[in-house]
């Protein structure tokens, strides 16, 4: 019986810090201090050189009775069935019949075995393929797409894998006492990575199978650099097993990817938004510098790189993170949104498949897309500091979800399993990182531009302590104190972060809002290259008819690197500046406030 209330689970520190690198194809190389050779694990226990350590703590995960007794990681009650979703579109208007997104059933669920790992096959940037890899590519994806629809491995079959986790198909082990019917959810919590590595690690192996090619490593689209930045030509022709017809086609190359909005340059165009450096290059410098304040400023620790704890078991309503969508990392909620946004059809079906969870596994861009997504894990865990590191929390460790593999065996995987790519045998292959050199720098006056306090103010200023709620139908200016100004006094390992709680919006509600600090341009709001500019929150359609239409999210946005950068790291307050991009009116807001992470 989980209780992780009378003994905070959290509290308790394993020293599973799996570092299983043998080698590492990036520029960061982390010291590969463990070499664990995982290959001969045959039960979903950790991996042999790790378990004694494991089971001296009573950690193993098949131990009778286990002297803890509380865990509480997340995972799908089979017993109890799995329910369609019905999908919906904009504002809440369904547009059709309830969708089956249950895969097929299955009595015999076998626990995943990490492979034996005979030569590491590198996943290849999308727009840098040969014509023989693509010949295989598209082999195998006219194959997986011509399987029987009932059958496991079809590509009709992955995208429901997609909408049953993400569109609450399944109901959570172990719910909260209060909601014995509580859903599980993927999305908005540190449960985004590994599932979507576990996903498109079973879908690649399907493919490979289906063209015997057990080395077969499926492309990821490399957005996040220049030559990758639009949709890859091989997903765009129309005859191609890899084109999907439900996608925006004013969006196909040569235009380039908004990873800020996801709407790109010719729509803000279209709307009248225009920025003095809305060019190609002003686009990819944006690009690059979101980027890098996603994985370098936004993402120093394990709870802003991967999203806040969701663990099963609550007792109490009070419970933190017994729910789904407690809030998503940086790069969930930043770059991975806006290509979905980006994708997604501008007609009707309005936003699928791409823009809309429930349809956007039916787009082979998709896989794609989180290919690299998933590329960023990697990269994260190299990157200069000492403290990106993955979550060590057993009920994160042991939290587990099933998929089909290549075999049509229904296999149950485990986080822990998944952490590092190499044990599971692929890699992706190295190319330049550019965001890397891309920091925002401090905004300066823009070329005839006089700025500073005192200028046109659009914005209003609001008291803190009347702020709240707050419905966003314009742009706001919010004075938050610090309750602890120096580092000093809350130790060097410690992130200060700016909490947005409470963010509530109509689940199939198009949204999103810009948070920047300190901005005193009032005209325009600080845009990603600029220092002053915090993050986003960006809300996508689920996709589905809930009884609870209303999300209620938080958005963790770090700020110590940026209040270094402005210089205003003893100030005793910060002044928030929300502004909304999308959605105006549509957001409500419980609360703003400075809270100081650890993890
Ligand atoms: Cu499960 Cu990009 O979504």
């Amino acid at each position: 019986m989980a209780g992780f209330i009378s003994l905070p689970i959290s509290s308790i520190k394993t020293p599973f810090l799996p570092t299983f690198n043998k080698r590492n194809p990036f520029p960061f190389a982390s010291n590969g201090i463990v070499s664990c050779k995982a290959n001969n694990n045959t039960d979903s226990s950790p991996p042999n050189c790790l378990d004694r350590r494991y089971m001296l703590l009573g950690l193993a995960t098949n131990l009778v009775s286990d002297p803890f007794a509380l865990a509480a990681p997340i995972a799908p009650d089979f017993s109890r069935g799995c329910s369609d979703a019905i999908p919906v579109a904009g504002a809440g208007t369904i547009i059709g019949d309830p969708v089956p997104c249950c895969p097929p059933t299955s009595i015999k669920i076998r626990d995943f075995e990490l492979p034996r790992v005979r030569k590491i096959r590198y996943r290849p940037p999308a727009h840098l393929v040969d014509c023989n890899y693509l010949y295989k590519f598209e082999l195998a994806m006219e194959r997986m797409r011509a399987l029987p629809d009932d059958d496991p491995r079809s590509l009709f079959q992955q995208a429901r894998i997609h909408c049953a986790y993400c569109n609450e198909a399944y109901i959570q082990k172990e719910p909260p006492l209060d909601n014995p019917d509580q859903k599980l959810k993927v999305h908005f919590s540190c449960l985004f990575f590994p599932f979507h590595r576990m996903y498109l690690y079973f879908y690649e192996r399907i493919l490979g199978d289906l063209i015997d090619d057990p080395d077969f490593a499926m492309p990821f689209w490399n957005w996040d650099s220049p030559c990758g930045m639009t949709m890859p030509e091989m997903y765009v022709d129309p005859a191609s097993p890899l084109y999907d017809e439900n996608r925006n086609v004013d969006h196909q190359p040569p235009n380039l990817v908004d990873l800020n909005d996801g709407i790109g340059t010719n729509e803000l165009k279209e709307r009248g938004i225009v920025f003095d450096d809305l060019s190609r290059r002003g686009q990819i410098k944006t690009n690059l510098s979101l980027m890098y304040s996603e994985m370098v400023r936004r993402s120093k620790k394990a709870t802003s790189f991967h999203g806040k704890k969701y663990r099963a078991g609550c007792k109490f309503e009070a419970d933190q993170g017994c729910r789904p969508e407690p809030g998503g990392g940086a790069v969930e909620n930043g770059s991975h949104i806006a290509i979905h946004k980006f994708v997604g059809a501008k007609r009707p079906p309005f936003n699928e498949d791409m823009g809309n969870f429930y349809s956007a596994g039916r787009d082979p861009l998709f896989y794609a897309h989180h290919a690299n997504v998933d590329r960023m894990w990697n990269i994260w865990k190299t990157l200069p500091g000492k403290k990106r590191r993955d979550f060590s929390d057993r009920d994160w460790l042991d939290s587990s979800f099933l998929f089909y593999d290549e075999k049509k065996n229904l296999v149950r995987a485990k986080v822990w399993q998944f952490l590092d790519t190499e044990t599971l045998g692929y890699g992706y292959q190295n190319v330049d990182i550019p965001w890397l050199r891309s920091r925002p720098s401090p905004r300066r006056p823009r070329p005839g531009q006089v700025r500073g306090r005192g200028q046109v103010k659009v914005a209003e200023t609001i008291d803190i302590r009347n702020a709240f709620p707050l419905v966003l139908d314009k742009v706001v200016r919010i004075k938050v104190p610090r309750p602890k100004r120096s580092m000093s006094k809350v130790g060097e390992d410690v992130e200060e972060v700016l909490v947005i709680e409470n963010i509530g919006i109509d689940r199939n509600a198009s949204a999103k809002f810009d948070v920047c600090i300190n901005d005193e341009d009032d005209e325009t709001s600080a845009r990603p290259e600029d220092s002053e500019f915090v993050g986003s929150f960006t809300n996508v359609p689920h996709g589905i008819d809930h009884p609870d239409s209303k999300l209620n999210t938080s958005l963790t946005l770090p700020i110590s690197d940026l209040l270094e950068d402005l210089d205003v790291k003893d100030d005793d307050d910060i002044e928030v500046r929300l502004v909304p991009k999308e959605g105006k009116g549509l957001v409500s807001i419980g609360n703003i406030k400075i809270d100081y992470i650890r993890d």
